[in-house]
């Protein structure tokens, strides 16, 4: 037996290693803290995510839950010993089929698969995913992960690599693939250096409490080491940070009150064997708890911030032609009520960062999804000019929103600059799920009217939006949901409010749509009830009153490049054929019931009727090297490879030749937010004019035509086309103010026009559409739901890489999926990943996607985005389909079992 502060001895990756034991320890912490080997993630700590999984003497195990000691004298395999095979290259297969997005499951999935393939080389889907069952992926929807498993064998294939000028449209690796697959990728756990102190943070436990901190000092004196207790008396800035400037409300550490469970009030700095032996239970704090209301069905009795009465945030409303005379008049009215819960982005990286001085600048690298709001965030609180912080993107492990607020940037930043020294944070999975933002619980009324033919003749929406303590993206959503909420159908009369109001739960913010899926479960239920009462199939009526080119939406902005209309007929051989399929199981079951239902989406693309602006710089060094400056951080969704395509077809040269540069406030120009399904499309367009301008001025200046033909060979740029060809000796250029010989830097800014009072105007420039069917088998028994297919049809207007469109839509039926059937954040009950379930392999169905190709007029090559549009109809044509089999009409999300039966009785 090991008695403390031996040597544990070990074979990792074929190699002898020897560490200290000290008791307990997690031999993830060994590997990742001790040995180095960061491929190996942590995603949870307490065997729920899968990410640390390792092969111990050739079984998978969570490294999580294996302590150093049972680890003794065994075989380790991490990632970085993952070998090619004689029968496998399952890392060849992940890039080729695209299984890794954000790919912080990937190592965990690669070894589980790796088990799997060793004692089984060519295993069915179902033995795959029951082997990969353990471990979560929170993007992909796991098909391309069970693609890549089932067909890991080494190909000769080598990887598509299009000529010039034909990127857009093809079908290659995401060009940030190879680190995903090889765990080398460094997301913001992995950088560290050796002197680098520890952050950890003291954290409400209430949900809204006031608050006095003791004695710090003497506490912290009980830690061997120098130990620093940091709390808002320390903030040398504005003590206050928002997504929005203008709502900015919520404070970096606690002043004297906290407004939800998990705020933070100090924090701890030192090495971390001194905050080992603190105990951080005894911090001297006197609590005050408060009444805290965090749902919307209790009245608080104090405000939660004093310059907002009634605790309302914000009411955004459109309105249009005269709604309620429309509605008197409508020979069919459907009126229904939903509400939702809170939902956790659940990305399977808790958030993690490091802070160091460089000179006078601070330096940030964690992880987020907007580079440029977390420089000007973390200045403001710390009191710094904003070019005096560098914030370098760490790669993302997954975003889905939450990880466009910042959250612990000023907290490791105040950490490095009171002590001079690098300053480390990673947040435990339930600090992470307490103290970031979630999707805003809602609670919806709608009416909706047709006349006797069938046709939408108005719609009233009204919905509570529960924003949490501190406004986030709430303003955004209380505006996006009323432009959205009558769905992609031709409504005249129309009248829309969503309120989003403060309560003491956490904070909501962006996920994945801004408020409008949950708006949509609404209004594509009400949509079921009145083709049922026009008689009408629900397929059809929804095809009547699709919207058309020309047609204006509820805002009075006429509309181009309108795809709703492809997407639904492209689904109608399939609906017909589900139709058909579940009637006949119908017929010989009587207690499993097959259902059948479908939904549409349409969302705006960028800010709402605000500035969204992108700048795109492509540059060409003296010494021949094509670099694209990419501000736009890839949380998983492909931007590195996308914006790369339209830029190389733009510029006429192979994206292979192409070296992506950034994010990174100190590098690149800034490519605003990764949100709003907007990368693809405004960067995209930036890149787009990048790209053509670069080209222009080569064309310049070897004096050819459009038409011309580029080659990069070395140093020398070469420019031919049928007749001549010309040669740019790149060594004999002067070099710019970039640093390039040839360079070209554009911005692009979407045309749109902001909101008047009654909500019209022209909110976004260019919107997606889309339309998905769900099959579902409902046990009438248990109340259980299995979804067993989706077919999803989605117009981008143009499609940049079928692959990465693919996972998008894979990966939104997931989300939509676990929407729908099993998930609700519960502040203080649900605060992990055991208790918070999301889909595992053995939830999702099959699917199918097809993609519609109707150009828009504004989109660079006519594209759309996708991102936010592939979760929105999953959840109402579930639940569609789920009244199909049953009767049951769900009116509180998720439909566990419980509610379907309750629901079933109902309908009976
Ligand atoms: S980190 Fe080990 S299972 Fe999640
Ligand atoms: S790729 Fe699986 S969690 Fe992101």
């Amino acid at each position: 037996m090991n008695r403390p502060f031996d040597k544990l001895s070990f074979t990792v990756n074929g190699q002898p290693a020897a560490v200290a034991n000290k008791p307990g320890r997690r031999l993830s912490e060994v590997l990742r803290e001790d040995l180095g080997l960061r491929g190996t993630k942590v995603g949870c700590d307490a065997g729920d995510c899968g990410a640390c999984t390792v092969l111990l003497n050739g079984a998978p195990v969570c490294a999580c839950l294996t302590t150093a000691a049972r680890a003794a004298n065994c075989d380790i395999t991490t990632i970085e010993g993952l070998k090619p095979s004689a029968t496998t290259d399952l890392q060849a297969a992940f890039l080729r089929h695209g299984a890794a997005q954000c790919g912080i499951c990937t190592p965990g999935m690669l070894m589980a698969a790796a088990a799997l393939l060793r004692d089984n080389p060519h295993p069915s889907r179902a033995q795959a995913e029951d082997a990969l069952s353990g471990v979560l992926c929170r993007c992909t929807g796991y098909v391309k992960i069970i693609d890549a498993v089932c067909d890991a064998p080494p190909t000769d294939q080598p990887s598509l690599k299009p000529q010039a000028g034909q990127a857009i449209g093809a079908r290659i690796e995401r060009l940030d693939g190879i680190p995903k697959v090889l765990g080398t990728e460094v997301y913001g756990a992995d950088h560290t250096t050796p002197y680098a102190l520890e952050v950890r943070a003291i954290r409400s436990p209430h949900h809204a409490a006031k608050f006095i901190i003791g004695n710090t000092a003497a506490w912290a004196a009980q830690a061997p080491g120098t130990t620093h207790v940091f709390t808002a008396a320390d903030i040398p800035g504005e003590n206050r940070f928002g997504v929005i400037p203008a709502y900015a409300d919520q404070p970096a550490l606690a002043e004297t009150r906290t407004r939800h469970r998990g705020e933070a009030i100090a924090i701890v700095v030192g090495d971390t064997t001194s905050l080992d032996m603190l105990n951080f239970d005894t911090f001297p704090v006197d609590w005050t708890p408060q009444d805290a209301p965090i749902d919307l069905s209790t009245k608080p009795t104090h405000p939660i911030h004093d310059s907002r009465p009634d605790n309302l945030l914000i009411t955004g409303h459109v309105t249009c032609g005269d709604p309620n005379a429309a509605l008197d008049q409508s020979a069919h009215i459907a009126t229904g009520h939903i509400d939702t819960p809170y939902i956790e982005h659940a990305y399977i990286e808790p958030e993690a960062g490091i802070a160091w001085l460089d000179g006078d600048t601070l330096v940030i690298q964690a992880c987020t999804q907007a580079p440029i709001m977390d420089r000007d965030d973390t200045a403001r609180v710390l009191g710094l000019a904003p070019q005096k912080v560098r914030i370098i993107p760490a790669a993302a492990g997954g975003g889905f929103g939450s990880k466009l607020d910042v959250s612990l940037q000023p907290l490791i930043g105040l950490a490095a600059l009171k002590t001079g020294k690098p300053a480390r944070m990673i947040y435990t999975r339930s600090e992470s799920m307490q103290s970031t933002t979630k999707r805003h619980p809602s609670s919806m009324t709608a009416s909706i009217g047709t006349d006797a033919t069938g046709k939408i003749t108005a719609m009233r929406f009204d919905g509570d939006f529960n924003t949490g303590a501190y406004a986030s993206w709430g303003p955004t959503v209380a505006i996006r949901v009323p432009v959205h909420a009558s769905g992609p159908y031709k409504t005249p009369n129309y009248r829309a409010d969503a309120r989003a109001i403060h309560t003491n739960g956490p904070s909501s913010g962006a996920f994945r749509g801004f408020g409008v899926p949950q708006a949509a479960i609404l209004q594509e239920t009400l949509y079921d009830d009145l083709a049922l009462a026009c008689g009408q199939d629900r397929l059809a009526f929804r095809r009547l009153n699709a919207l058309q080119d020309g047609d204006r939406s509820v805002c009075g902005q006429e509309l181009h490049g309108v795809g709703i209309d492809d997407c639904l007929a492209a689904l109608e051989p399939h609906w017909h054929r589900a139709l058909h399929d579940a009637a006949k199981f119908n017929a010989a079951n009587h207690t499993l019931k097959r259902g059948v239902g479908v939904a549409s989406c349409w969302y705006g693309c960028g800010n709402t009727g605000l500035p969204n602006p992108s700048t795109m710089r492509i540059g060409i060094s003296t010494d021949g090297q094509l670099c694209i400056h990419q501000g736009a951080t890839d949380i998983g969704q492909g931007s590195n490879t996308v914006i790369t395509q339209i830029a190389a077809d733009a510029l006429g040269l192979p994206v292979s030749q192409f070296h992506i540069i950034g994010p990174d406030t100190g590098l690149t120009p800034d490519c605003g937010k990764t949100s709003a399904s907007r990368q693809t499309y405004v960067t995209g367009k930036a890149a787009e004019l990048a790209g053509r301008a670069l080209r222009q001025t080569i064309l310049a200046k070897s004096n050819m035509a459009n038409d011309a033909r580029l080659t990069l060979d070395g140093t020398t740029l070469r420019v031919s086309d049928n007749t001549a060809t010309r040669e740019i000796n790149l060594t004999a250029l002067p070099i710019t103010e970039h640093g390039y010989v040839l360079v070209a830097q554009e911005t692009y800014d979407p045309p749109t026009q902001g909101l008047d009072a009654n909500g019209q105007g022209i909110p976004y420039a260019v919107y997606g559409y889309g339309a998905q069917i769900a099959e579902v088998q409902v046990d009438t028994i248990l109340g259980t739901v299995k979804v067993r297919h989706m077919t999803a049809a989605h117009d981008l207007g143009r499609v940049i890489n079928p692959m990465l469109a693919e996972g998008q839509v894979e990966g939104g039926i997931a989300q939509g999926l676990g929407m729908a059937l099993m998930e609700e954040y519960i502040p203080g009950r649900t605060e992990n990943l055991h208790d918070y379930l999301i889909p595992t392999t053995g939830d999702m169905p099959t699917i199918r996607s097809i993609f519609i190709e109707k150009p828009d007029p504004e989109g660079p090559y006519g594209l759309k985005g996708l991102g936010e549009h592939v979760l929105i109809p999953t959840a109402p044509a579930i639940l569609n389909a789920i009244r199909h089999a049953s009767g049951a009409r769900i009116t509180r999300l998720p439909a566990l079992p419980h509610r379907v039966l309750a629901a079933i009785k109902a309908a009976q």
